[in-house]
């Protein structure tokens, strides 16, 4: 029996690739081991979104490489799959020599044939490693595709589209994963059934901009505002409403969604909704609207603005999360005070800062007007010392409130407001049994924690 040993790296998208191709695995009757060491071959799931998540896949792969040398796994396969393999198609397989394969986002349900191949095909010393990505990746999972979750019991990520239509000049994911391209709601509320039996009780839904969802499919073709409307056809308020309709005691946890679809729809939809957690992720990048122009990100400052007050007041005590990129170029120090001011008067319950990355690839990396490194760091510094004050003040006002929190671990659960690896724990005691919701009440916070009983 063959074994393998993966390694997932980047997002939740790429852990359901890796998911996806583990499930693969294991239906070819080969075995998946945590220890490289006893593996006949290593998989490098890759990120590729900025230069950092690069370094850290290069990293890994010739630290697999060099681990086989040292162990004398002379016979073991390297195989370099996801976003970077996918982006860097033409020129991995020159430059990375090591590496035994390189698949893309199109080859996850077909890793076990080529594992299989490579063993069946013996590589000369001096050949090239095999290249098998496609471009223009089109894949996207259905409710019966294999799968072995990576993550807790008790939670899901579940990928409802995949790729993504969006013009932002800062991204390059939508050339590494193609357009946006949406399953049914069938589809995901089947799988959405078969999780809950299997004892999940948080469904993370997720996909490049998760209010797209349905629209790629609708007669009349939308633009990149339009919003969310299941008069139109399928939509994401559509999926919401039969979510919430199953049977069973769970959440259902909105990320990436995108401010340019979201509507009243929508907003009326979570309001209804009550195992749709109270929390939103809505990624806004900035505020000025000379920056939301040349990020072309199809918003602008007074919908934004319009738009946190209507999710507020429809659904209230509704916790929002943001990101928001500093040092794009042009960004001036007006522009950095604009943002302070908003970040300051809005109060996100959570938000993260990210310095801009310049990509190659990305329109944004040929503006002018680069914001040297030093200036990146020192609006970063401002912006999240503004939200640490703003978040310390929040978590003391839990304080006396008693909340529902999914234990996650013991002595570490997670509430409507956290969701799970990005923001905030509540630290209560260890007797509270994993994976079930227990009602707990706040005594203390600590920098973005909580403290419970
Ligand atoms: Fe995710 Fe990194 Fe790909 S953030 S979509 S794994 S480029």
């Amino acid at each position: 029996m063959l074994k393998v040993s993966l390694i997932s790296l980047g997002c939740a998208k790429n852990l359901v690739d890796s998911e996806i191709m583990v499930g693969h695995l294991h239906q070819a009757g080969m075995a998946v081991v945590p220890d490289a060491t006893s593996a006949d071959v290593v998989i490098i799931n890759t990120c590729s979104f900025i230069d950092s998540s690069k370094e850290e896949s290069i990293g890994h792969i010739l630290e697999a490489h060099r681990h086989r040398g040292l162990k004398k796994l002379h016979g073991q396969k390297l195989i370099v799959a996801g976003c970077m393999a996918q982006r860097f198609a033409k020129d991995l397989p020159g430059a990375l020599p090591e590496v035994d394969a390189f698949i893309g986002l199109d080859q996850l349900t077909t890793v076990a044939p080529i594992i299989e191949g490579l063993f069946a095909r013996p590589r000369g010393p001096a050949a090239t490693p095999e290249n098998f990505v496609t471009p223009r990746p089109a894949f996207i999972p259905d409710f019966d595709t294999p799968r072995f979750r990576l993550t807790p019991r008790h939670l899901a990520y579940v990928k409802i589209a995949e790729g993504c239509n969006h013009p932002c000049t800062f991204c390059i994911i939508p050339q590494i994963r193609g357009r946006h391209r949406s399953r049914t709601v069938a589809s995901v509320v089947a799988e959405a059934r078969q999780l809950i039996a299997d004892g999940v009780r948080e469904l993370n839904l997720i996909s490049q901009d998760t209010t797209f969802f349905g629209m790629d499919t609708w007669d009349e073709r939308p633009s990149p505002r339009t919003p969310v409307d299941s008069s139109r056809g399928a939509a994401l308020t559509t999926l919401l409403r039969e979510l919430n309709a199953l049977p069973g005691d769970f959440w259902i946890r909105l990320l990436y969604t995108h401010p340019a679809h979201w509507s009243d729809e929508l907003i009326r939809t979570i309001a209804e909704c009550p195992k749709v957690a109270r929390y939103v992720d809505m990624p806004l990048q900035h505020i000025s609207d000379r920056m939301l122009t040349v990020m072309q990100r199809e918003t602008s400052s007074a919908h934004i603005r319009g738009l946190v007050r209507r999710i507020r007041a429809g659904v209230p005590g509704i916790a929002l999360r943001t990101t928001f990129i500093v040092g794009f170029p042009g960004e001036t120090e007006a522009d950095i005070d604009e943002l302070c001011e908003f970040v300051r008067e809005t109060r996100f319950e959570r938000l993260g800062v990210f310095r801009y990355s310049q990509e190659d690839g990305t329109r944004a990396a040929k503006l002018p007007g680069q914001i040297p490194a030093k200036d990146k760091e020192r609006r970063w510094h401002r912006v999240m010392a503004l939200q640490q004050a703003v978040a310390t003040e929040l978590g003391q006002a839990q304080v006396g409130r008693t909340l529902r929190v999914l234990v996650e671990t013991p002595g570490v659960a997670r509430g409507e407001a956290d969701a799970p690896d990005i923001d905030g724990r509540v630290l209560v005691p260890s007797t509270h049994p994993v994976g079930v919701f227990a009602p707990v009440t706040i005594t203390g916070s600590r920098d973005y924690d909580l403290l419970a009983v």
